[in-house]
C-alpha cells in the first residue's frame, strides 16, 4: 500500500488591498486579538496602522506583541505565550516576514499546549494553537499556509524544526502591496529561500503528484519574477506572482519536505546568523550539483521551468542546464557569493556538517550524502 497526503484547511485571500479583510475574518474567532510583529518594518510601511484599524472598525480588542526579531528565540515565544495568556488573547494575527509569523505559530502553540517549546522539538504538539490570520509581508518562507515553524534555542544554538496541524493557520492574507517596501537584498534572500523550497519539495524522496504540480509551477514564477521584484520593488505584478510562487513552494514543501540545502543553512544561521534566504541561495546551486546524479529527470523539468529550452538535448545535458539556470539566477539577485563574504569560519566546516548531517530534512533529499561530502560542498562555496 501507498498513499500521500495533501492537506490545505487555510482560507487564502490574495490580491491588491486584501489586508483590509482581516478584521471582518478576525470577528469569528473572538473579541481579544493579540498582533505578532517584528519591531520595525511593519510599523514603517504602515501595514500595521492597516491591520490595526481594520481590526478596531469590527470593534475588536486589539493588543500588539513586537518584539520578534529576526529568527526568533525560544524566550520571545515565552514572553509571548504568557503575554497572551495573561489577557486572555483569542486570536493572534501574524504579521511580517518569516520570523513574525514564525514567533507567532510558537506563541499560539504554547498558548493551549502544555510544558515549553522546546518539548515539542521531538514531540507532536498535542492541542491545536490559539487560531491565527498570517499576514506575510516577504514573500519567501510560505508559512502562512504551512505547518512548520523554527525557532531558535540561543542556547544549544540550534534551530529547532516544530511542526504539526495545531499551527496551520486559519486564514492567509497575501496583499502584495505589503511587499513593495521589501529592500532589494531581502526580496533577493527571501526569494531565493522560495525558490529552494519549490526546487527541494519537487526532487524529494517524499514528492506526490499534487506538491508536484505546485512546486513546478512555483519554480516557473519565482524564476521569472525574482529578478523582476529585486530590479523593481514596485512592480505590483512580480511582487503579486512572488507571493503566489512562494505560498505554492509553501504548499508543496509543506507536503512533501524540503531536504540538504535547508539541512545545510539551518547551522549557518545559528552558528553565524546567517539569513536564511541567504544561506539557502548559496547552498543550492553546489547542492543541486551534488544532487543531480539521483534526479536528472526531475531536474530536465525544471530547467523546463526556468525557461530553458531543452529540446534535443539528452536528459544529462537537460540536466546540467537546471544547475546553469539555478546558477545564473543566484549571480541575478545580487546576493553575496561565498561563505567567506557572510563571516563564516572556515575551521567550523565540520562542526557545521556534523550538524546538517543529523537533520531530519537529509532523509528526503534525493541522494544520501556523507559527512565528508556535506564538508566537501561548504568548502566548494566557501
Ligand atoms: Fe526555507
Amino acid at each position: 500500500m501507498s498513499y500521500s497526503i495533501f492537506q490545505s484547511p487555510v482560507k487564502i485571500i490574495y490580491g491588491v488591498g486584501s489586508i483590509i479583510s482581516v478584521g471582518k475574518e478576525a470577528v469569528g474567532y473572538g473579541k481579544k486579538i493579540m498582533i505578532v510583529t517584528g519591531r520595525n518594518s511593519s510599523k514603517r510601511t504602515g501595514a500595521l496602522q492597516k491591520v490595526v484599524e481594520s481590526l478596531k472598525e469590527n470593534k475588536l480588542e486589539v493588543l500588539i506583541f513586537d518584539e520578534v526579531e529576526s529568527d526568533p528565540s525560544v524566550k520571545t515565544v515565552r514572553i509571548g505565550a504568557e503575554k497572551a495568556k495573561a489577557e486572555g488573547i483569542d486570536t493572534i494575527v501574524a504579521l511580517g516576514g518569516g520570523s513574525a509569523l514564525d514567533a507567532a505559530k510558537g506563541i499560539s502553540a504554547m498558548c493551549t499546549n502544555s510544558g515549553d517549546i522546546t518539548d515539542y522539538e521531538k514531540n507532536p504538539l498535542d492541542k491545536l494553537g490559539l487560531p491565527i490570520i498570517a499576514i506575510p509581508t516577504t514573500a519567501g518562507t510560505g508559512s502562512e499556509i504551512s505547518k512548520f515553524t523554527v525557532i531558535t534555542d540561543t542556547d544549544r544554538k540550534i534551530k529547532m524544526l516544530i511542526g504539526g496541524e495545531a499551527i496551520i493557520p486559519k486564514v492567509a492574507i497575501l496583499d502584495p502591496c505589503l511587499t513593495v517596501m521589501m529592500p532589494k537584498h531581502v526580496t533577493a534572500a527571501t526569494g531565493m529561500d522560495a525558490l529552494t523550497h519549490a526546487i527541494e519539495a519537487y526532487i524529494s524522496k517524499v514528492s506526490q503528484p499534487m506538491t508536484e504540480i505546485y512546486a513546478i509551477k512555483a519554480i516557473e514564477l519565482i524564476s521569472e519574477n525574482l529578478p523582476k521584484a529585486v530590479l523593481d520593488g514596485e512592480n505590483i505584478k512580480a511582487r503579486e506572482n512572488m507571493l503566489i510562487g512562494q505560498m505554492y513552494a509553501g504548499f508543496a514543501f509543506s507536503n512533501a519536505s524540503v531536504a540538504l540545502v535547508h539541512a545545510m543553512a539551518r547551522p549557518l544561521g545559528a552558528y553565524f546568523d546567517v539569513e536564511h534566504g541567504l544561506a539557502n541561495a548559496l547552498l543550492l546551486p553546489m547542492v543541486m550539483e551534488f544532487n543531480r546524479p539521483a534526479c536528472k529527470e526531475k531536474l530536465v523539468k525544471v530547467a523546463v521551468a526556468m525557461g530553458e529550452n531543452v529540446e534535443g538535448l539528452s536528459t544529462n545535458d537537460g540536466s546540467y542546464l537546471a544547475i546553469e539556470a539555478i546558477k545564473n539566477l543566484f549571480l541575478e539577485t545580487g546576493l553575496p557569493k561565498s561563505l567567506r563574504e557572510v563571516g563564516v569560519l572556515k575551521e567550523s566546516i565540520k562542526e557545521l556538517a556534523e550538524d546538517a548531517i543529523v537533520s531530519g530534512s537529509v532523509l528526503f533529499n534525493p541522494r544520501k550524502p556523507s559527512l565528508q561530502e556535506i564538508i566537501n560542498i561548504y568548502e566548494k562555496i566557501y
